[in-house]
């Protein structure tokens, strides 16, 4: 607790604007951050340690691109066997700590055949797949939660054209995991109009904008969705191949954090 107290003293004295998630393999993005401070997950009251390989858990304040900043360096997930309030806690966190925009990254397998390993992807929108009673959350589709806010897709999307890339902003299904899907179940995803997969963000994105967050989403693709690349998927690949995009994401990220607020 006594950690906490300090770590926050130190965000409330640089007043960060906005909070940014880093998923799976993904820390290498977060190069122009300087780090003032930081705190484990464990130390941080309603958090718990992340239990899965390559999510480090720390909470860290302090500056990016000039802009105070928090950085979330991993999350924990549905799958770990924590319900969505714990899921959820750092956003709550970051709010508490006075960010007005989120941005979360991710890992995803890629279901567009546009998406190939090193692929990034904004998020339009979503399917919430996630829990017990998952694929229920169909019935509701995309369109009754936006959590995305167009304004940063089109930031996003500004960024990659200067750069002469053309960023796809796409729907994200979330799935519970921890297991890969079937082939069958990237086919039945693909015919509801998902772009890629993943076991994150949606709960995050949903609770940050009920908060009254800003919230952009990207998911960097590590993979083509089982059945589409051919190869069997697993974790070591993502990680492997989630370096591929570090240093664009993070170029994404610095643009994200810099956008009027
Ligand atoms: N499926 C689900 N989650 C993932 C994948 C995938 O193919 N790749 C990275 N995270």
């Amino acid at each position: 607790m006594a950690a906490f107290a300090a770590f926050a003293r130190t965000a409330a004295a640089l007043a960060p604007r906005a909070a940014v998630v880093l998923g799976s393999g993904l820390g290498g993005a977060a190069a122009a951050f300087v780090e003032r401070a930081a705190v484990p997950f464990g130390a941080v009251p309603g958090l718990v340690p992340p239990s899965v390989h390559g999510h480090g858990g720390t909470l860290a304040v302090g500056e990016w691109g000039g802009v105070p900043a928090l950085l979330v360096r991993g999350r924990v997930h549905f799958y770990e066997g924590h319900p969505w309030e714990v899921v959820t806690g750092t956003v709550r966190t970051a709010a508490e700590l006075g960010a007005r925009r989120l941005v979360l990254t991710n890992a995803a397998g890629g279901i567009n055949p546009a998406l190939s390993p090193g692929a990034l992807m904004a998020i339009r929108g979503h399917l919430k797949l996630l829990g017990p009673a998952a694929w229920r959350g169909l019935a509701a589709g995309d369109g009754s939660v936006r959590p995305y806010a167009a304004r940063l897709i089109e930031v996003m999307r500004a960024h990659e054209r200067a750069g002469g890339r053309e960023l796809l902003a796409g729907l994200y299904a979330a799935l519970t995991g921890p297991s890969y899907e079937t082939p069958a179940e990237i086919r039945a995803l693909a015919a509801c109009g998902a772009d890629a997969v993943g076991m994150s963000t949606a709960l995050e994105a949903e609770a940050a904008a009920a908060r009254g967050l800003e919230v952009a989403a990207i998911s960097c693709v590590t993979n083509k969705a089982a059945g589409i690349g051919g190869t069997a998927l697993d974790h070591a690949e993502v990680l492997t191949n989630a370096a591929l995009a570090v240093d664009r994401l993070g170029a994404l990220l610095g643009a994200l954090i810099r956008a009027p607020y």
